[in-house]
């Protein structure tokens, strides 16, 4: 990514997922936008987090305006929408988005059956918001078994790998480079197509959640280099 850190806008980012993924960033540094659909709303998120950045002078701006403007004001965008409202959010910021790489972590969740894997028709929610977008936009999936109350809850060491699928390799070391800074270890889980296992997997962990009472169970990628020379 260079030295220059990117602007991020986190769609969404008055969200669980989004707000915590937008703490995490500003924390490492990063410049985040939060977008909304409501501009006030989305200044005071932006607020919220700039005062929990007092004590630490290397936290990065935090602003908050409306979706669009926080697409077009921003290098790299983040998705974190409901699933049913992805599509419909993704659309009006279009144009604003070519040529910039959009990360989105939605997960195809469809109430009441959130613990049962229901993929979209298109084979996955990030293969329909890339079809939608076109090639002007490099679509990554990352952070889709993320826990938000891990993201949220700063002093927390998250026990969670973050799969990242995308069809360009070099952005998927983007996404990689920013769940280092968010505090996980992202992985390349190859082309877009594969997003369909994160997406799945998200309603694995949410039954197994259910199921042991774990409040936001994880995934770990095993047999690594460093582990087995151990
Ligand atoms: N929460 C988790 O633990 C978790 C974990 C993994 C993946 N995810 C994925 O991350 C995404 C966001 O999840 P979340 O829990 O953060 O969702 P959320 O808190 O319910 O919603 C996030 C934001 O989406 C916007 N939104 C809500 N309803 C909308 C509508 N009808 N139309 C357009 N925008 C709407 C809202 O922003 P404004 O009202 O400010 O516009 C809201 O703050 C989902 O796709 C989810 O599957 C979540």
């Amino acid at each position: 990514m260079g030295n220059e850190k990117p602007v991020i806008a986190v769609i969404g980012g008055t969200g669980s997922q989004g707000s915590g993924l937008a703490k995490r960033w500003a924390r490492a540094g990063y410049e985040v936008i939060i977008g909304s659909r409501d501009a006030s709303r989305a200044q005071q998120a932006a607020e919220e987090i700039s005062e929990m950045a007092t004590a630490a002078s290397s936290w990065g701006t935090v602003r908050g305006t409306d979706n669009l403007s926080a697409a077009t004001e921003s290098e790299i965008a983040v998705l974190a929408v409901p699933f049913a409202n992805q599509l419909n959010t993704l659309e009006p910021i279009a144009d604003a988005l070519k040529g910039k790489i959009l990360i989105d972590v939605t997960a195809p969740l469809v109430p009441p059956k959130v613990g049962t894997v229901q993929l979209p028709e298109a084979g996955s929610a990030v293969l329909a918001a890339q079809d939608m977008l076109g090639e002007d936009v490099t679509v990554v999936a990352a952070f889709q078994n993320i826990a938000a109350q891990h993201l949220n809850d700063l002093d927390h060491e998250i026990d969670c790998d973050v799969l990242v699928c995308g069809n360009k390799k070099s952005a998927r070391e983007i996404a990689i480079e920013l769940a280092g800074a968010a505090g996980m270890t992202g992985w390349h889980a190859g082309p877009l197509a594969n997003a369909a296992a994160a997406e799945a997997m998200t309603s694995v962990l949410i039954f197994i959640n259910r199921a042991h009472k774990i409040p936001g169970s994880g995934i770990r990628i095993t047999g690594t280099p460093s582990e087995t020379e151990e």
